[in-house]
């Protein structure tokens, strides 16, 4: 059974678009980063038939992968089920998912960033699109699906680094050693993700999420001239769309500042921010979305409970907050708990 989000009344606008555009709404919406993902015995199921790059690459099965929480808890939107690196991988890199993505040859040189050609969308990820077309005509009604795509910087992470790491050392001593071919690497994304996410606008979705995973490795300095410069050119592009534009900016309390001239609706935060202060930082003019920790599902149900109070608390009542985790919820956590928390989030208002 497609449950969906609670009902607004007809023909208003679904919670969570209207909370990005800072409207009033009838009720807090929630979703869930990695919503689609291992902590569901469905997915898992999914996963022991086909491999994840094959799921991501499969629009019946994609389709199926963002539907499947949505059937589970009265989620107030979809996100698309596929990688951050999908459409690098569509611009000719090789990687493989091990789980994290591995790059075969890491991008250290010019000449490397010359040769990545631009992305056009329709030609190098027709199954992403498709994937979105397959969601919107199933999801149920009211259930906005949400596109997303990397930061720019967050990709050049794991182009030029090559793997999933803590400290990313290659990646930012790369932005100190060559400095203007990390700008144009940052500038080639920053076009590509542009074109994916005006194509997924295209394809359907209504709301579209930049991912800033790693912004915490970088002091404002570098997060401005690098990271915010080249998301400013991606989220330029994008506003002649008419769709709700979410910058999340995981360990970025230190950037709050830097992130409020940029011109997006919302700004996702992780829990090591209060979202108060984010607000007075950010000022009236964004929307906030976050920021329970994952972590926190592990509580008994009261605490629990007291964790969900404690963010709305920060929230405050101005319009303009989306419940979610503070980053992807962790594979190991109780579906049931999940259940609690989008139930209370929903009975608190
Ligand atoms: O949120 C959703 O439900 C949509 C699905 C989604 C995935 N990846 C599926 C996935 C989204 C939005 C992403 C984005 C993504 N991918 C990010 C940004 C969000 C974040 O967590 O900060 C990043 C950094 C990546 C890169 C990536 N892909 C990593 C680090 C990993 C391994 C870590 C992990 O969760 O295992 C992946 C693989 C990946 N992407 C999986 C899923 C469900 C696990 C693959 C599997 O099923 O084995």
């Amino acid at each position: 059974m497609n449950r969906g989000a609670p009902k607004s009344a007809a023909g208003t606008e679904p919670a969570f678009l209207a909370a990005c555009r800072r409207q009033p709404v009838p009720h807090r919406p929630i979703w869930i980063m990695r919503q689609a993902g291992r902590y569901l015995p469905e997915y898992r199921a999914l996963r022991a038939k086909v491999d994840f790059e094959a799921l991501t690459r499969t629009p019946e099965l994609a389709a199926e992968a963002t539907l499947q929480p949505l059937r589970r808890y009265e989620l107030d939107a979809a996100i698309l089920f596929s990688d951050i690196m999908t459409p690098v991988q569509g611009m000719g890199v090789e990687l493989s998912f091990e789980p994290g993505p591995v790059v075969r040859e890491p991008i250290r040189t010019d000449a490397q960033i010359e040769a990545l050609p631009a992305l056009l969308a329709a030609r190098d990820v027709p199954f992403v699109l498709e994937t979105i077309r397959l969601v919107r005509a199933a999801a149920p009604s009211g259930t906005p699906l949400i596109g997303f795509a990397g930061a720019p910087f967050t990709l050049l992470c794991y182009l030029v680094s090559g793997r999933p790491s803590k400290e990313f050392a290659a990646a930012r001593s790369f932005l100190y050693e060559q400095p203007q071919s990390a700008e144009r690497l940052l500038l080639r994304l920053a076009d590509a993700m542009a074109e994916y996410l005006a194509a997924q606008a295209g394809a359907g979705a209504q709301a579209l999420m930049l991912f800033e995973s790693w912004a915490g490795l970088l002091g404002a300095p570098e997060f401005t001239r690098f990271a915010l410069a080249a998301v400013k050119r991606t989220a330029a592009a994008l506003r002649r769309l008419s769709v709700p534009l979410i910058y999340y900016v995981n360990q970025g309390s230190h950037l709050m500042s830097a992130v409020a001239g940029l011109d997006v609706d919302v700004i996702g935060v992780d829990w090591r921010s209060g979202l108060a202060e984010v607000r007075r930082v950010l000022g009236p003019a964004k929307a906030v979305q976050g920021n329970l920790d994952p972590a926190a599902l592990f509580a008994p149900p009261e605490e629990l409970r007291r964790q969900v109070d404690g963010v709305l608390e920060q929230a405050g009542s101005t319009p303009g907050h989306i419940f979610n985790l503070g980053h992807g919820i962790w594979p190991d956590t109780d579906p049931d708990a999940v259940a609690r928390l989008v139930d209370y989030v929903h009975e608190r208002g």
